[in-house]
């Protein structure tokens, strides 16, 4: 079993993004910050860091947020970017400001374009999001495309086929299944993570997707009426429904 890691108190919160280790001395001193229901007053304690310290200690009254590991599933609203540089909308101004603080840095599991609703995943965990991404764990992404012409017919034997190649690359597509809705709506479901893949899918087809929305992950859905713009923690059971 991993042994527990233990941090100064200082060092915790400042990597959690509370304010730097000085401001944090402060807060203690003035009775902001409780462990166990008592104040805790010196900073420079060592504690364990345990999954529960978000229930055992409070910060200026409000529980601790998650500590390292947390693993964060969004509704993408339509017109943000997954990036920490660009400028315009981010992913990341939904989440708590003191989170773009924190280290280990919090980074969305691949990408959705900005013009792409639905389920993104946000993490602090390298080797977690290592394994996501990685083409060799084949985790299956399911989009819901609309699309702006009627499917031809051809397209679910295409993209099964394993030889599409896109327009600029050298390496045709692994195959993907697709599931017509309606002439002018499919879902699709990918287990690579190319640029602009599923967009350019629909083009070597001919056709153009107007609209476009991740529903699920591997085993993991989007929960039935998540708002766009609404997010929540995973569990682990949660979390291992990605690798069914
Ligand atoms: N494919 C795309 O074209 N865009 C996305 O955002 C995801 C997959």
């Amino acid at each position: 079993m991993a042994k527990t890691q233990t941090s100064r108190v200082d060092k915790l919160l400042s990597s959690m993004g509370y304010g730097s280790r000085k401001e944090m001395a402060r807060m203690a001193m003035a009775g902001g910050i409780t462990l166990d229901a008592a104040a805790l007053l010196d900073v420079s304690k060592r504690i364990p860091v345990t999954p529960d310290l978000p229930i055992r200690m409070t910060i200026d009254g409000e529980p601790l947020d998650p500590v390292a590991g947390l693993v964060i599933l969004l509704n993408k609203p339509l017109g943000m970017t997954c990036s920490h540089k660009e400028s315009g909308k981010l992913v990341y101004d939904i989440l708590p400001a003191r989170w773009r603080r924190r280290d280990p840095a919090i980074s969305t599991i691949g990408r959705l374009d900005k013009q792409t609703s639905g389920l993104l995943l946000l993490t602090d965990d390298g080797d977690l999001l290592h394994r996501i991404i990685s083409p060799k764990r084949h985790v299956r992404k399911t989009y819901r495309a609309k699309l702006a012409r009627p499917l031809n017919g051809s397209e679910a034997a295409l993209f099964a086929s394993g030889d599409l190649m896109l327009e600029g690359e050298d390496k045709p597509l692994a195959p993907a299944e697709l599931n017509v809705v309606s002439q002018t709506e499919a879902l699709l479901s990918v287990t690579e993570g190319r640029y602009h893949q599923v967009r350019r899918m629909f083009a070597a087809t001919g056709n153009h997707v107007e609209e476009l929305h991740r529903e699920r992950l591997g085993g993991l859905s989007l929960p039935d009426g998540m708002a766009p713009g609404q997010w929540k923690l995973l569990n682990e059971d949660e979390i291992a429904l990605i690798f069914q």
